[in-house]
């Protein structure tokens, strides 16, 4: 218990600026019109900006499951129904899902076997989800509600910019 709350500390002096992550994810998208080209620079900010993460990227929306996008880690599953795993959960639900240990998630999808928590985001729209945000860390309990709410911030300020581009 204690060795979690000073886990919880320690990750919470380290969180990136979510405003000025959010102002530079934004301008790095604007202007360019290529989907691809958006989800791999956004990945890679991110990543670059979390620490003690090992897979960071998207996955969107394709008929009834979610296809693997661009991504920084290891190579990971290609297909995710609906319902299935974290990412899937959050797809059905419409909601976030902060996992402090996957290992106690029933389904969760192991791609690394390294992951031990994970926070996932759903990319919506007028018509609902059309995607992930998926990030894993090798720590239990890496991720905190700053990081979910600082995140869930810079979603929805990047949601419109990528529905312009990503096709479902
Ligand atoms: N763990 C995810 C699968 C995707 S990988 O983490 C990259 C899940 O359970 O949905």
């Amino acid at each position: 218990m204690l060795s979690s709350i000073l886990r919880a500390k320690e990750y919470a002096m380290n969180h990136p600026d979510y405003p000025l992550l959010t102002r530079q994810a934004v301008e790095l998208i604007s202007d360019v019109p290529y989907p691809v080209a958006n989800l791999a620079n956004l990945s890679a900010l991110l990543y670059e900006a979390m620490d003690d993460v090992n897979w960071l990227g998207f996955y969107l929306m394709e008929g009834d499951r979610l296809v693997l996008g661009p991504f920084q880690g290891k190579v990971a599953c290609v297909e995710i129904p609906v319902g299935r795993g974290v990412c899937g959960t959050a797809v059905q639900k419409n909601e976030t899902m902060l996992v402090p240990d996957v290992h106690l998630f029933p389904g969760h999808i192991a791609c690394d076997s390294a992951s031990r928590s994970e926070l996932v985001l759903p990319l919506r729209d007028e018509n609902g989800v059309f995607g992930v945000l998926d990030i894993d860390s090798p720590h239990p309990a890496r991720f905190t509600r700053q990081d979910q709410e600082g995140l869930e911030a810079l979603v929805h300020e990047i949601e419109p910019l990528l529905r312009r581009t990503v096709q479902m």
